[in-house]
């Protein structure tokens, strides 16, 4: 005989920062279902009492049934899942990895308050630079590094699939195709590996029928990594795809989904890096990272995921010395 299982305690994600990101990031969640309570946490009370309202008066239409929030910290007791989106965001032409020393002094001043009231969440970084701030939570949070984990190039990877879509006329969900390395400049798309089905692009480009060339993909790459570049002149910040994104990797951890998502984790030897964080095909489950998979890649990729760890290790020696 099974025992018939209770119900399950709600999952609770809280978001830290009530800015355009978090409240993107809350919203999503609120929409997708992804957690059943969500909470949202920033030093500004009227603004963020304000924005909890203004979630809170869709719920209704929401698949999420509560929403809270508040400038007290103990508003994330409980919380499964911690997403910070707290900090100082780009100025037009600015690259991320110039917001490190700012953005980890933030971080430093919101760690206290996760450690005090959400001790046992997985916490995920998503204010940039978000592969540099990954490391400085874990070593000054002391947490453990497989409980924290980055958005990383979870969104550029969106925006290198739904620009291939667009070329090839295919589902995204059918292309597989993604950016790695840094959540920044030096980022790529991993081309040795990029399907759409089951035929690698290199494959697709060999048919008859194809409609792009290597220059189109180049092209796409380029765009991709300029993208945030491009939202920023137009609107001021990024928001709803991050939101979005980020939203799915909390899924994947409160469902235990074990999803294949190149979320930055802090590496532990694969392809010869440790010690920073990136982003790679990993693992994400309940546990947070399961698992980082060390993709076979072509030697001028490895350089360039050599390079792109050297940009980062970089950014954390100057903030951490
Ligand atoms: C972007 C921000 C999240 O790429 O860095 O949109």
């Amino acid at each position: 005989m099974h025992a018939i299982p209770g119900p399950a305690r709600p999952s609770k994600l809280s978001v830290i920062g009530a800015g355009g990101v978090g409240v993107a990031i809350a919203y999503a969640a609120l929409i997708r279902g992804s957690a059943d309570v969500v909470a949202l946490h920033d030093l500004n009370a009227a603004k963020v009492e304000a924005e909890v309202l203004d979630l809170a008066h869709g719920t209704q239409f929401l698949a999420s049934k509560h929403v809270e929030g508040g400038a007290d910290p103990r508003v994330m007791e409980g919380s499964d899942v911690v997403v910070i989106t707290a900090g100082a965001k780009q100025q037009p032409g600015e690259p991320r990895l110039a917001l490190a020393a700012r953005n980890a002094d933030i971080l430093k001043s919101v760690l206290p308050g996760i450690r005090e009231h959400a001790p046992d969440a997985i916490v995920v970084l998503v204010t940039n630079p978000c592969d540099v701030l990954t490391v400085v939570a874990q070593r000054e949070g002391g947490l453990d590094p497989a409980r924290v984990l980055s958005s990383g190039t979870v969104l550029d990877s969106s925006r290198l699939r739904w620009r291939l879509s667009e070329l090839v006329q295919v589902d995204p969900r059918s292309v597989h195709a993604l950016m790695i390395g840094e959540h920044g400049d030096s980022e790529f798309p991993l081309w040795s590996r990029a399907k759409i089905g089951p035929m690698l692009v290199r494959e697709w480009m060999e048919d008859d029928r194809v409609r792009f060339t290597g220059a189109d993909l180049d092209r796409i790459a380029d765009e991709v990594v300029h993208a945030a570049y491009r939202i920023i002149e137009g609107k001021g910040a990024t928001s709803s795809a991050i939101g979005v994104s980020s939203a799915r990797i909390v899924e994947a951890i409160l469902r235990d989904e074990r999803a294949v998502l190149p979320v930055s984790s802090i590496l532990a030897g694969q392809h010869g890096l440790s010690g920073l964080a990136l982003s790679l095909p990993t693992i994400v489950g309940r546990g947070g990272i399961e698992r980082v998979l060390e993709v076979p890649m072509e030697e001028h990729e490895l350089a360039r995921l050599h390079a792109s760890a050297e940009t980062i290790a970089a950014s954390v020696r100057s903030v951490m010395g």
